[in-house]
């Protein structure tokens, strides 16, 4: 089963321009606790590398791109978050990477829980071990 999990988000644009909306669950299977954007990345920085143990999120490029790299311990895939269309569902215990940020992207990141450090793994040795346990 592959590790990219993308949401086709409904699109409600017409000539005056885009709109999407996103419902919590009705277009993502979770109520949403948490909001966050990441933007003005400068270029060549990387940032994540890290999973979570409780943590489900929906990441939307906004404007511009980025690459998201999505591991399970077995297999990485990555993903293209080019169009403010196109939303990327990530589960418990997934790492990411995010690569190649545009200097103009936005990155959205709705997510399940308020922030909580000791949600996250930081070490991928730790993380490759938890999810073979
Ligand atoms: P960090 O985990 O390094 O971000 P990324 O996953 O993009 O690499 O987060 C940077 C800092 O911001 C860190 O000190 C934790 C803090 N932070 C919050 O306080 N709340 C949040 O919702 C997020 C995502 C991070």
């Amino acid at each position: 089963m592959s590790l990219i999990h993308l949401i086709d988000l409904q699109s409600l644009g017409d000539e005056r321009g885009s709109l999407v909306s996103i419902e919590a669950n009705n277009h993502i299977p979770f109520e949403v606790k948490r909001v966050y954007y990441i933007s003005q990345t400068k270029q060549g920085v990387s940032r994540g590398f890290h999973a979570h143990k409780n943590l489900q999120q929906l990441a939307v490029c906004v404007a511009g791109k980025c690459r998201l790299l999505l591991d399970d311990g077995i297999s990485r895939e990555s993903v293209w978050l080019d169009s403010s269309n196109k939303g990327l569902f990530i589960g418990n215990n997934v790492w990411r990477e995010m690569h190649d940020f545009s200097a103009d992207c936005v990155l959205l990141v709705l997510a399940s829980e308020h922030y909580d450090e000791s949600d996250y793994i930081r070490d991928y040795s730790l993380f490759c071990a938890k999810v073979r346990e």
